[in-house]
């Protein structure tokens, strides 16, 4: 058992280094390891100890989940079809091959991908005891399929499941035997002893045979074939490549076939380590902007400004207890549209699909899924690029401060792709535009003679997407706030408080048709925890969480969650599917 003074001491440990950081001194030994964001589990059993008892609950299970919308297949669907695609319990896994399983598509899957209206991949998974947040990946046939972070367990256990639309790879649930491949890097010692058992389980939902349902596919059909640009089998970690620094590109070569008409590239991406929360990093780590740029043969095809996933150990793990961060258990994914392209890569040769990441340090995760349509009615398809231009990142950090310890700075970071190009098929010949807009602003404030620092930033991407009319236009806007506020007083005498802060927000609007069709997603958190010291011990930790999760589509879809916890306690639940106003409580 740890010692209360142990406890103590890596807590004060924690408030020095991750206050009294020098900011905008060059001295790299008074910056902070990412380590120092996180709590060791001598510090989470202490707070444990100084909760009420009622909270404890050492022997009965906890459960904890991402609010995100329920998964309905379209009206008149049948199913579900549902396949347990591996079970195992993930020890001492780290370093070590991934766990796979031979697949092949479930026998009610006959009549192919087109008949899949909803695929549903359900993650549920359990640990007790005391472990860190570990990252886990899933491949079938070496494309990734979900990305996500386990939960932190308590000494009484916990339990999650996180279920992912995985509608968009029907071609590679429908196509031949391949492998299921799944990496979680856990590690087992003396004090780590939390082994995660998984359930990995495939659920189908089939469209009416000969009725409306069952008519030629929708706008947004999953593509004919998905390919890999990951890393192969057989290896000792997971199939993603790891970018460790500004000028490291890892990349994978990938032949398209000679009939495709559409080409979207979705990007995985995740950050550790010492870009873990890469947000807050100061000038002499490469400051706070970071982008996956996507490389086709070297030229910059597109970048992703991605979202800053909190792992459910981050920050303060507290305040990700019951609900987690917003796409902790489910991260998010990017696409960038390769179409304009299309034109080079029909060449019959090999193309090379590379990854950098601006200003990085290690390390970050990164690998993707090439979605090819192909034509049905001709074997081959023809295309050029007509216009592309790609100007160099625009950004800058810019420091005030009167002392060198307190002070503020700034970064902002801009950058615009756009790129043209036809593509000849048995459907014509249509000119296709990508066209991204990306923007990018933080501060860091630090104050209180180092004992306070307040982060406030906003990525702003706008990505459109003009196939042949403008009626034809696809745009996708995102808008991701974050606030994070690290402070405490008292530091240095016998009564202490540690506090911490965060806002964070996922806002997108869609819209399809030059605007005929839209659906918006506002999804935002606010969470604080204080942590009371007095001599020395943790006496007391509360903590808060408040979520809304708002969406809502013209064709009628909607999803409002209304949610707020108290320590480990639900205070209250709301959720309506109907959005005709009445609201059920829980
Ligand atoms: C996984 O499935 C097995 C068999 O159905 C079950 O006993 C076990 O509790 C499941 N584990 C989880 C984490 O759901
Ligand atoms: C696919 O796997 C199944 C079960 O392992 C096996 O019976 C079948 O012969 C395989 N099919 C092919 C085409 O390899
Ligand atoms: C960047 O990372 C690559 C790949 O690990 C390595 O070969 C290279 O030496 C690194 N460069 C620097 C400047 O550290
Ligand atoms: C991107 O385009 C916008 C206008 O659409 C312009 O204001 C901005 O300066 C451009 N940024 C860069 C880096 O070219
Ligand atoms: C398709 O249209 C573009 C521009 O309108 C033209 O340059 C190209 O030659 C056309 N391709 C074919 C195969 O007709
Ligand atoms: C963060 O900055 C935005 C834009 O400047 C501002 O509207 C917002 O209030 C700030 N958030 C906090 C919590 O200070
Ligand atoms: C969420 O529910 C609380 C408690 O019922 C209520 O006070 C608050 O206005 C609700 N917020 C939203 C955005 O609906």
């Amino acid at each position: 058992m740890p010692t209360a003074s142990s406890a103590h001491r890596s807590l004060l440990l924690c408030l020095c280094l991750c206050l009294c950081i020098a900011l905008l001194s060059n001295s790299a030994a008074a910056l902070p390891s990412p380590r120092d964001l996180r709590f060791s589990v001598e510090d989470i059993a202490a707070v444990e100890a100084a909760l009420p008892r009622r909270s404890r609950a050492s022997s009965s299970k906890t459960t904890f989940f991402e609010v995100d919308r329920p998964l309905r297949p379209p009206r008149g669907s049948s199913g579900p079809c549902s396949t347990l695609l591996l079970s195992h319990s993930f020890a001492f896994t780290l370093t070590k091959p991934p766990v796979t399983a031979a697949y092949s598509p479930p026998p009610c899957l006959v009549s192919g991908a087109s008949s899949v209206s909803l695929a549903v991949l359900e993650w549920r998974a359990e640990c007790r005891g005391a472990q860190y947040d570990r990252t886990f990946g899933v491949w079938l046939g070496g494309a990734e399929i979900l990305r996500g972070s386990t939960a932190e367990p308590r000494p009484g256990g916990v339990a999650w499941s996180v279920s992912k639309d995985v509608t968009r790879y029907a071609a590679l649930l429908a196509a031949g035997n391949a492998t299921l491949a799944v990496y979680l890097g856990n590690l087992i010692d003396d004090t780590y002893n939390g082994v995660y058992h998984a359930n990995l389980t495939l659920h189908l939902y089939f469209r009416p045979r000969g009725g409306a349902g069952a008519r030629s596919s929708p706008p947004s059909a999953a593509a004919d074939a998905v390919v890999p640009v990951s890393r192969s089998l057989p290896l000792n970690d997971g199939l993603w490549f790891v970018v460790q620094n500004a000028t490291d590109v890892q990349s994978a070569r990938v032949a398209v076939p000679p009939n495709a008409y559409r080409a979207v590239l979705e990007v995985y991406v995740s950050s550790h380590d010492a870009d873990e929360f890469w947000y807050m990093n100061t000038p002499d780590q490469n400051g706070p902007f970071r982008e996956v740029t996507v490389l086709l043969d070297g030229d910059v095809v597109g970048a992703v400004w991605p979202f800053p996933v909190i792992y459910t150990g981050g920050i303060n793990p507290l305040i990700w207890r019951p609900i987690t961060s917003i796409g902790s258990f489910n991260m998010p994914t990017y696409d960038i549209e390769l179409t304009p392209f299309l034109g080079k890569l029909l060449d019959g040769e090999d193309h090379e699909l590379g990854f950098a990441v601006t200003n990085a340090q290690r390390s970050w995760y990164v690998d993707a899924n090439l979605h090819l349509w192909l034509d049905p009615k001709s074997s081959k398809t023809t295309g050029g690029l007509v216009a592309y231009d790609a100007p160099k990142l625009a950004g800058s950090i810019v420091s005030h401060s009167a002392d060198g310890i307190d002070g503020e700075y700034e970064a902002t970071a801009s950058r615009n792709i756009t790129a043209t190009g036809w593509l000849s098929s048995s459907c014509g010949n249509v000119t296709t535009t990508f066209a991204q807009r990306l923007g990018f602003s933080n501060t860091n404030v630090v104050s209180g003679h180092g004992t306070a620092q307040a982060i406030n930033q906003t990525t702003d991407a706008l990505t459109t997407v003009t196939a042949g009319a403008a009626s034809a236009q696809q745009q996708v806007h995102q808008s991701f706030p974050l606030y994070i506020f690290l402070g405490g007083d008292g530091s240095g005498t016998s009564s202490q408080r540690l506090m911490r802060r965060v806002e964070i927000g996922f806002d997108e609007t869609r819209s399809r048709g030059g605007g005929a069709a839209t659906s918006t997603l506002r999804n935002s958190q606010a969470a604080a925890a204080e942590v009371t010291l007095r001599d020395d011990a943790v006496v007391s930790a509360s903590w808060r969480m408040h979520q809304t999760y708002a969406f809502g589509a013209s064709d009628g879809g909607c999803y409002l969650r209304n949610v707020s916890s108290v320590g480990y306690d639900v205070l209250f639940d709301h959720h309506d599917a109907s959005c005709a106003g009445t609201t059920s409580g829980r």
